[in-house]
């Protein structure tokens, strides 16, 4: 089936009016492009739980920071429509930045506890970008569900405190991590990583293996995880640690022991490429 391809937010705006006049339900899954069975994943899913199915692909500026990969991100806007139109998308919302963000633009959105842990560390300015963008990106296209990847376990929590701090009237709905046979997990940047680098990242998903294995083994020590991660992370020559960790899964908190739901949090520079991910453990 065909999707439209709609490039104004006027545009958008007025369509997803005349679509909840009708009573049609909208799922939308925002997106940065490059399309992958991650994105794929979410957008079968809201085909399913929803009249009319909505992808936005925007590379949002203001997530990036000087120095990021803004420009070089990757951007096959013709193979990603195909991809949607396979997906059962019916409408693709595409806009620029200088629409998103025209002169004179200042309001930003700023969660202060899940934002400060993990990617916001290292990217202080990343989440403001995300939630600013999501939040009106929701604005143009209003959806009544929303789905996010637990790939970005950080992000996901975010937008759901923001939509429940903001009493923003969608649903949040956070979908599996897709993976390469391998174990990879399936990322827009993984295009950027050579033969032997794509090898070695393998060693980012072992290291969530070998978290499980040591808790199933009895570790309830963090700094025992965290240390075993890190060693067979350092045998791979191109990597650099950004983070391990473990938090809380519910609400991103510091846990002094592994127990209930944790998440272990990966996030690895291959050469020029930062790479995350993540697993959640049920630790009884
Ligand atoms: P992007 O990286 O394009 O991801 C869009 C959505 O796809 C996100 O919800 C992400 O978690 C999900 N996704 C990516 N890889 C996945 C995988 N392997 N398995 C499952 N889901 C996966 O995330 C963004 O864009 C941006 O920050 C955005 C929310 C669009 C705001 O600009």
């Amino acid at each position: 089936m065909k999707a439209e391809v709609i490039e104004t937010i006027r545009e958008m705006v007025g369509r997803t009016q005349r679509l909840r006049a009708k009573g049609k339900s909208i799922g939308f899954v925002p997106t940065m492009g490059a399309l992958h069975e991650g994105h794929l994943s979410l957008m079968r899913r809201s085909r399913a739980e929803n009249d009319v199915s909505v992808i936005s692909i925007f590379v949002n500026p203001t997530q990036f920071a000087p120095g990021e990969d803004f420009e070089e991100y990757p951007r096959p806007i013709a193979e990603d429509v195909r991809k949607a139109e396979e997906a059962g998308v019916d409408l693709i919302f595409t806009t620029t930045p200088e629409e998103m963000y025209p002169t004179g633009y200042s309001t930003f959105v700023e969660e202060e506890r899940v934002t400060r842990p993990l990617c916001g560390k290292t990217r202080p300015t990343f989440f403001r970008g995300v939630l600013t963008a999501v939040l009106k990106l929701c604005q143009i296209v209003r959806p009544h569900r929303v789905y996010f990847g637990e790939k970005d376990f950080q992000q996901c929590r975010a937008v759901q405190r923001m939509v429940s701090d903001f009493h923003l009237d969608v649903e949040i709905i956070s979908c599996p991590i897709v993976r390469e046979d391998d174990g990879l997990a399936l990322s827009s940047r993984n295009v950027y990583l050579s033969a032997s680098e794509r090898e070695e990242a393998l060693t980012i998903p072992k290291s969530l293996d070998l978290a499980e294995s040591l808790v199933s083994e009895g570790v309830r020590d963090p700094a025992v995880l965290v240390a075993r991660m890190t060693e067979l992370i350092t045998e791979i020559p191109s990597a650099r640690i950004d983070y391990i960790e473990t938090l809380s899964a519910d609400d991103l908190s510091t846990i002094e022991r592994l127990q209930g739901d944790v998440l272990v949090a990966v996030a690895v520079w291959i050469g020029k490429t930062r790479l995350i991910d993540n697993r959640v453990l049920a630790i009884g």
